[in-house]
């Protein structure tokens, strides 16, 4: 198992309550954290191959698998940047990581939640780490989780599945969240399939077959 295999596995085992048990609160999801970890890590991967200048690719893997670990503090997840990043550090310094480079890990960890500041001046890793976690759950993605929370209603329907389709992902994906090349154009890629997506169920669900019937 390389480093990166042991660091995931690592973070899974943390995060095992959370994964099966959801997230407390008055909409209770079951939503896997540790899932969304590895696909974070496959778009930071994804993103660094396409980004145009020098990454330390070997910090941002790590802030990449780390970056949710606190949400497995049960009693705190409102600080889970905070959390995640102590956690890491406590987990990179057992292991003799060079300081500065867990203190830099342990920056981009506690810095990911603050995604209004992707248009500053910070570190390539950072905006790469924060249009990684950006770019999971949108799209397709996005709208597999509206329905999903949609259905949890009881009297959930076809109109207020558009309806949630509509006030998440494509409200979400209207906005300008991201910043480099690569981002940019699988945004729009996701932006277009979700629009296409709601249009076409629109269409199917507003037929004017009663106006012509009568
Ligand atoms: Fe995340």
């Amino acid at each position: 198992m390389n480093q990166y295999a042991e660091m995931f596995q690592y973070v899974k085992n943390a995060l095992s309550y959370y994964d099966t048990h959801g997230r407390k609160g008055k909409l209770k999801f079951r939503y896997n954290r540790s899932e969304h970890t590895m696909r974070v890590c496959q778009w930071a991967v994804r993103l660094a191959d396409e980004y145009p200048g020098e990454i330390d690719l070997d910090s941002l893997k790590i802030a990449a698998i780390f970056h949710d670990i606190g949400y497995s503090v049960e009693e705190d997840r409102t600080s889970h940047p905070a959390n995640g990043a102590k956690l890491c550090r406590e987990y990179l310094t057992a292991r003799n990581y060079p300081a500065a480079q867990v203190d830099f890990i342990c920056e981009l960890i506690l810095r990911h939640s603050d995604k209004e500041c992707i248009h500053d001046d910070i570190p390539a890793e950072l905006i790469l780490l924060m249009e990684a976690d950006l770019l999971d759950d949108t799209g397709a993605q996005g709208i597999v989780l509206d329905i999903w929370v949609e259905s949890r209603r009881e009297d959930a329907d076809y109109a207020s599945m558009l309806g949630h389709i509509r006030e998440y992902t494509l409200r979400t994906m209207q906005k300008d969240s991201v910043r480099t090349p690569a981002a940019k154009r699988i945004w729009a890629e996701k932006r277009a399939l979700a629009e296409s997506f709601a249009e076409s169920l629109s269409r199917d669900l507003t037929g004017d077959w009663m106006e012509k019937l009568i």
